[in-house]
């Protein structure tokens, strides 16, 4: 297993870089690829500093096959994870297109020219958003519940699961690891890394993150009157140093066996927004001023995992609480109060 390469794509981005460090100190060897569309350079200094050893890293966008070769040929990786996608449901809606090219466009690529370089191993970045709006008897979700796609970036990570188990099954040397993430959130103990998202956070940890800052006034809490202990929607909150961990248990299957497996990585505890914006200010010590506002469009009351099939095939378990998600966020956040860029 040591000095293996791993290729990450879309590796500057949140979750691909608290994994590129989880790799790096599991033994592995990694070489990240990005286009920075949506992340900073600065990520890759981060990486140094906490590391120790210079990032290898190349600038490419995954729908530029010549560019993926090349990468391909100067580094050999024994299998990729591929993060590189849009994420953002609302966007999606308006720019189904860009979402379909990069999301779907960029994994067939991304998949084309790993067989023409004999590497056939990949962990796809996938979502709880594939169980679509779970009903309330679905919970805790297993990975055999009902699948749907209720958006443009939805459709496009359970169209890239489907992609990856027809590949699979037409060519038996693909062993692949379909990763239904909950909802990542937190930061590297060190401050260093951490989410810095564009514009106004879609979601609520950073969103929570920039009021406790001070560079919001308050958050707006999208409903109260869901059929959930407080009335608020319940999440699976997941720290992303443990997600982070979930991709090197991964990846460990894929190189020492034949199988393929899709898993959910959840801590397979939810809490609503109250319990996480109580959290957040006791860790923070600041105020979270908030009010209640309609619900948003297409949320699901609650949803949060059975995240025994990582723990029985994997060998992998969530080990940060709620309390550790909130102190490892206000640290970066607060070290880094505009982010990256002007840090
Ligand atoms: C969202 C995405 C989902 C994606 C996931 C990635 C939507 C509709 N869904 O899920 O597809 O896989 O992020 O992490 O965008 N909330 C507030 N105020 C805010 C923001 C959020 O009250 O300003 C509430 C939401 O209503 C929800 C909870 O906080 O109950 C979590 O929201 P969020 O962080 O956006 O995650 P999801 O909705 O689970």
């Amino acid at each position: 297993m040591r000095n293996q390469k791993i290729l990450l794509t879309g590796a500057t981005g949140y979750i691909a870089s608290h994994t590129w460090l989880a790799l790096l100190e599991s033994g592995f060897d990694v070489v990240g690829v990005d286009n920075f569309a949506n992340s900073s350079p600065e990520v890759l200094n981060r990486l140094q500093r906490l590391s120790g050893q210079a990032p290898v890293f190349e600038k490419a966008d995954v729908g530029d096959a010549a560019a993926l070769d090349a990468v391909f040929a100067a580094h050999k990786p024994a299998a990729v994870v591929h993060f590189a996608a849009f994420k953002a449901v609302g966007e999606s809606t308006t720019m189904p297109l860009a979402y379909y090219r990069n999301n779907i466009g960029g994994l067939i690529n991304t998949c084309e020219t790993m067989r023409r370089h004999g590497c056939s191993r990949m962990v796809f970045s996938s979502s709880a958003t594939v169980y679509g709006a779970p009903a309330p008897t679905d919970l805790p979700l297993r990975e055999d519940a009902a699948l749907s796609a209720v958006n443009p970036y939805g459709a496009t990570k359970l169209m890239g699961e489907t992609i990856l188990r027809d590949l699979g099954a037409a060519e038996p040397d693909w062993q692949t690891a379909c990763l239904r993430y909950f909802n990542p959130v937190g930061a590297h103990e060190s401050g260093l890394i951490g989410e810095d998202p564009r514009g106004i956070p879609n979601n609520l940890m950073p969103y929570v993150a920039q009021v406790a800052v001070g560079r919001r006034a308050e958050l707006q809490v999208f409903g109260d009157d869901y059929d959930t202990p407080d009335g608020t929607g319940v999440r699976d909150y997941i720290h992303v140093m443990d997600l982070a961990e979930g991709h090197v248990a991964a990846l460990r299957f894929l190189l020492n066996g034949r199988e393929s497996i899709t898993a959910n990585l959840g801590t397979g505890r939810g809490y609503s927004v109250l319990d996480l914006v109580r959290a957040y200010s006791a860790a923070s010590g600041r105020p979270i001023p908030y009010r209640i506002a309609p619900r948003r469009t297409g949320d699901a009351a609650a949803c949060w995992a059975d995240a025994s099939l990582a723990n029985e095939k994997l060998g992998w378990s969530a080990r940060h609480d709620l309390v550790r998600m909130c102190e490892d966020s206000w640290r970066w956040q607060s070290m880094n109060p505009q982010g990256f860029e002007k840090s």
